[in-house]
């Protein structure tokens, strides 16, 4: 039977991907570095029959895109097969977390496997980055290192617990896609400026992660998710993915680290605010983000996130 399961992570970049020097083959400008979710798993089955007579795929996704990607696996494997894939998440899509990468690494692992695809876990990346760049960083374990067409663990989920507090805001409106949006970055004037500093933060961020310094770590986190937004607002057609409560949340955790709590935040191209907190004080961000009358009204979903294992069959 050419039927197989797989589930993924969603992952947070620490330091971003944004802009594709190969749109086609979704080749980016620089390097990116992040971490698998605990909380945010799409779990995928497919299934290969001479029986089917047409490809059906999960409802409210992009088909084409999907089906674009089967055709990848399927040509790989020599076979014509039509597919049936079913597909969920275990967090609300509706809420604007970006599902692609789960969804396109768990749709690979799932798709290879059942067509006996035998595959590294370098040639699923390379594989899962065709259908989502972010993708491919959803396959290894922990903390994970996207360079040019490949992916890599740079360290296991265990090696250091840290947290991702997704605060899911209410949205007002709907955001303009990341794919769309990468096709822009260049037109910022500011762009040049991003990749001639993004490669010392990738430093920076290793050399954290190596040492374990979490202000180290926060810092170059914050400094590059404004740096990727600084560029969002200013390519062309700008892109503003914040709304009221992302920037009263931005303003809330310095004013909380004033105070002597270790937090940092990071934003993707969405208002969801992403926490990122050691263990330690997972508690301590929880009480302050309950303690706020103002943000109680305005936050939909909270997901605690701990560093999570990559791509897997189940
Ligand atoms: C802002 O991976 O969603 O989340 O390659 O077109 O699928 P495609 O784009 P996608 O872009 C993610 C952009 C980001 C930053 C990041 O995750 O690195």
């Amino acid at each position: 039977m050419m039927k197989a399961t797989a589930e993924a992570s969603a992952n947070i970049a620490f330091i971003k991907y944004w802009g594709r020097k190969d749109a086609r083959l979704r080749l980016p400008y620089n390097a990116s570095i992040s971490m698998n979710l605990s909380g945010c798993v799409t779990t995928t089955t497919v299934e290969f029959s001479r029986d089917y007579e047409q490809d059906i795929v999960a409802e409210g996704f992009d088909k084409k895109r999907i089906i674009t990607h089967i055709d990848r696996l399927r040509k790989l494997a020599g076979i014509q097969q039509r597919v049936h894939m079913k597909t969920k998440n275990s967090f609300p899509t509706s809420a604007g977390i970006a599902s692609s990468a789960s969804g396109f690494a768990a749709l690979t692992v799932a798709a290879a496997a059942a067509l006996g695809l035998k595959l590294s876990e370098k040639e699923l990346t390379n594989l899962s980055r065709l259908g989502s760049g972010s993708a491919c960083r959803s396959i290894p374990d922990g903390f994970v290192k996207w360079e040019d067409s490949f992916a890599y663990s740079l360290y296991p989920p265990e090696y250091w617990d840290l947290r991702d507090v997704l605060v899911i805001v209410k949205q007002t409106q709907k955001h303009v896609s990341s794919s769309t949006g990468h096709d822009g970055a260049a037109t910022s004037p500011d762009f040049g400026k991003r990749l001639e500093t993004v490669s010392g933060r990738i430093v920076r961020i290793q050399e954290a992660l190596r040492t374990k310094n979490f202000k180290a770590f926060g810092e170059v986190t914050e400094e590059d998710c404004l740096d990727m937004h600084h560029v969002m607002q200013t390519q062309s057609p700008p892109l503003f993915y914040w709304n009221n409560t992302t920037k009263r949340i931005m303003d809330a955790v310095t004013g909380w680290r004033a105070i002597g709590l270790p937090v940092y935040f990071t934003i993707d191209a969405g208002p969801n605010v992403h926490l990122i907190c050691e263990g330690k004080d997972e508690k301590k961000v929880m009480k302050v983000l309950q303690s706020r009358i103002w943000l109680r009204q305005r936050i939909k979903e909270i997901i605690v996130n701990k560093p999570s294992k990559g791509a897997r069959v189940v």
